[in-house]
């Protein structure tokens, strides 16, 4: 595809729509707008814009349908696909100024925002209601809310309540061609036609700009417990999680990390917080369980944490600590969800984000180690194994950059191949953007790439927004 480039006279109608303080031309500004949280990667783009209405940004799209000038929107910038990065140039439109809550519905159970809401913030407004949106993503402090739409953010609470998409009911949606739809509507249940909402969540910004979503709520559950469970390894953690399960019990988190992650993230932990780690990691453990029960009724939830200790005690497993305090746990949730920026501060990383029927976790790892050693690197495992997915973070550490560019991504495909020998995918919660775009056609025929291309093209006709991601 030919992209346009940016001409001063679109420059001068783009300033028209949206101001000129909400239009970045200094290389310095658009800089900042080159690259989010995926390797090295940063691609500079001609202009970035930061409108404030639906209709702005309809009109914006409009011209750039016209002029063939590519579009990539932008949240947060936490990606770790790569998926809002400007890989064609053109603009990058930033949704930072639609960061409202419009309303909380307590009598439905709904919230109607905007998508430049930070997900904290809006998990931190509907709690002051006593309501609940339980998708929690590591980066939930700067992460937007339509980015996690637009890739299908998880984190450890889906195991239990779900991701994102299980929690969007409605969008209204800014199509590539100037046109403003509403996906659905505001209702629990609805058999009306195709599910637009849920194609546009995980379309990593390909089919439409987000403007408002309505989300689902739930009541906020009142109490919880939480075990760290050390294994001797990670086939014992593994096939433990999967004994939990079993037993008929459903944790609100069942997270894992290799002892490697945990003590990296401690050192991380205790220089940037300047406070020291209190909680005890047994040593002589290849991995850690952390597990949360949630409910209202603590006599159940001590049931099933009884339970629970019980399951993993029949396997390898060290002294398992149960939080005591608030501080504790805060603690070990701390350390949980800094490891992936404490990995990425030790050394340039490669993020893997892939998910398996959670039996076959023991064989994925095992096959990860394996394949690591004959290619020639060391990885990082941590991640949401009570519903399979696995964060594989491969390091850089003196890996040569010729090795690096050819045999580490030998070494990926064979760990994608592995994944879906063992019935699983490329992707659980990070999404393909660029960074596994290339290994695609290992998890989808091309009767599958083809479908999706004709998708793309009834919403995208010029193929002006988010070009080049997913296929
Ligand atoms: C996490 C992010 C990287 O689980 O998905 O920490
Ligand atoms: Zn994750």
């Amino acid at each position: 595809m030919a992209f346009a480039e940016v001409i001063p006279d679109v420059l001068a109608q783009f300033e028209k729509i949206v101001g000129a303080t909400n239009m970045l031309m200094d290389e310095s500004q658009r800089y900042a707008y080159s690259h989010d949280e995926t390797e090295d990667y940063s691609f500079l783009p001609d202009v970035v814009l930061k409108p404030e209405t639906p209709e702005q940004i309809s009109a914006i799209l409009k011209i750039c349908n016209q002029h063939l000038i590519p579009v990539t929107p932008r949240g947060g910038g936490t990606g770790l696909s790569g998926g809002a990065l400007p890989i064609h140039k053109g603009v990058v439109l930033s949704m930072e100024r639609f960061n409202k809550i419009i309303q909380i519905d307590e009598l439905n159970l709904q919230a109607t925002v905007e998508p430049g809401v930070i997900t904290e913030v809006f998990q931190n407004a509907v709690k002051e209601k006593g309501l609940f949106y339980p998708p929690d993503p590591a980066s939930r402090g700067s992460c937007f809310i339509g980015g996690n739409i637009a890739e299908n953010s998880g984190g450890p609470k889906a195991v239990k309540y779900g991701v994102t998409r299980d929690y969007v009911l409605n969008m209204e949606v800014v199509l590539p061609t100037g046109e403003i739809i509403w996906t659905g509507a505001n209702v629990l249940k609805n058999s009306t036609g195709y599910n637009l909402t849920q194609l546009m969540c995980g379309s990593e910004g390909t089919l439409g700009i987000i403007t408002k979503i309505v989300f689902k709520l739930r009541g906020f559950p009142q109490k919880s417990v939480l075990l760290l469970m050390p294994l001797v390894t990670n086939e014992e953690a593994c096939k433990a999680i999967a004994e939990i399960f079993r037993a008929g019990i459903t944790p609100s988190g069942m997270e894992f990390f290799e002892r490697e992650a945990a003590m990296k993230t401690i050192d991380y932990c205790e220089k940037i917080y300047a406070a020291r780690v209190t909680t005890p990691f047994p040593e002589n453990m290849d991995a850690y369980l952390l597990c949360e029960l949630d409910g209202n009724d603590e006599e159940v939830l001590m049931r099933d944490a009884e339970r629970v200790m019980q399951v993993v005690e029949q396997f390898q497993c060290g002294e398992i600590l149960f939080a005591e305090t608030a501080a504790q746990k805060e603690e070990l949730w701390k350390i949980r969800k800094n490891i992936s920026p404490a990995v990425n501060a030790y050394s340039l990383c490669k993020s893997e984000d892939v998910v398996v029927p959670r039996a076959n976790l023991p064989k994925l790892i095992t096959g990860i180690k394996e394949i690591g050693k004959s290619f020639g690197f060391n990885s990082v495992c941590y991640g949401h194994l009570g519903d399979g997915n696995l964060h594989v973070n491969i390091m850089k550490e003196n890996i040569s950059d010729e090795h690096w560019h050819t045999e580490v991504p030998k070494g990926i495909t064979a760990i994608f191949q592995l994944t879906v020998d063992l019935g699983g995918t490329l992707s659980g919660e990070h999404g393909i953007g660029i960074a596994k775009k290339p290994f695609m056609p290992i998890a989808m025929r091309e009767a599958n790439l083809h479908v999706m291309r004709g998708i793309k093209k009834a919403f995208d006709p010029n193929g002006i927004l988010n070009p080049g991601k997913i296929f």
